[in-house]
């Protein structure tokens, strides 16, 4: 399938590795030129190396904190009008909310929500002047589902999914939309230390904890961050403007709510 956004520009934060990079080889492959931003500069000048062999679109890299407006700032100059933005960073340490401060929190809100607004903030009116927006906010099966030991995530995310559902209306009629992509477990860095941190707090081994989330997860594996890449790809598509302000789920099953 075409997706029909070769030769649009996009911006992809966190795209060194993990889900981010994953979104940025799917959107590469489909003729997407890409600003990556990631603030190791040696493993982002490997994802721009490898997307670029296999890409004929060009691939540009910022060093730099997405969190930060020095970082913003960075990606923006470099990528000034991007068609397409995806909204990502690290996720916040997990932990027991009675150890948790002010610092702790206004650190995890500005990661897992602020960041993201800001950057929407700075793009969504241009994106909507020219007649094209694609926005996607990496977010977490979290905002559905409160995961054990990731309240800061719990409730940073669920913050960004609230304002994102109001504001992801207001510029559809000029065909920008805004959707929400939420991981499940996937096998990447964060998923897998957040299964050892979980096995820790069960007191059991990583791989005793693995085997009993495959046993009780439908899909009976983690998510494959290429799985994740492709979706995000149908939702920065150019069939995809009639689907905005949605929070698509992908974790093989695992969340069992009707809606
Ligand atoms: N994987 C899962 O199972 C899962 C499940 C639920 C939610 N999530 C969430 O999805 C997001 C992506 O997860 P992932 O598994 O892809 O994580 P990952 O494998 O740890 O990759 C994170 C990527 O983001 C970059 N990054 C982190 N903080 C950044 C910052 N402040 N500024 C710019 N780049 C930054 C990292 O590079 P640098 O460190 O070099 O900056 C790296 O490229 C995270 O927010 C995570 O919490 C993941």
């Amino acid at each position: 399938m075409d997706l029909g956004i070769s030769g649009k520009q996009g911006i992809v934060c966190g795209a060194s590795q993990g889900l981010g990079l994953a979104c940025a080889r799917a959107l590469a492959g489909e003729g997407v030129s890409l600003t990556l931003i990631a603030r190791n500069s040696e493993p982002l000048q490997a994802a721009v190396d490898n997307l670029s062999q296999l890409s004929s679109a060009e691939i540009t890299s910022v060093v730099g904190d997405i969190t930060t407006d020095a970082g913003r700032d960075a990606v923006l100059q470099a990528c000034p009008k991007p068609d397409i933005l995806i909204n990502n960073a690290g996720g916040p340490p997990p932990g027991d909310f009675r150890d948790w401060r002010q610092k702790d929190w206004f650190d995890a809100v500005n990661s897992n929500m602020f960041s993201a607004i800001d950057m929407i903030r700075r793009t969504l009116d241009g994106m909507a002047e020219r007649g094209f927006g694609r926005i996607v906010n990496i977010t977490s099966t979290a905002v559905k589902s409160p995961m054990p030991g990731l309240g800061l995530s719990n409730g940073a995310r669920a913050g960004l999914t609230g304002w994102v559902a109001g504001v992801a209306r207001e510029k559809v009629r000029d065909n920008v939309t805004i959707n929400n992509l939420l991981p499940g477990l996937f096998a990447t860095d964060r998923g897998r230390g957040y299964l050892a941190y979980r096995a820790a707090q069960e007191g059991v081994s990583g791989e005793a904890y693995e085997q009993q989330f495959y046993a009780t997860s439908p899909a009976g594996r983690l998510g494959d961050p290429e799985e994740f890449g492709a979706t995000c790809a149908f939702l920065c598509s150019a069939m995809s403007g009639y689907m905005s302000g949605q929070n698509i789920l992908l974790d093989g099953g695992v969340y069992s709510g009707t809606y």
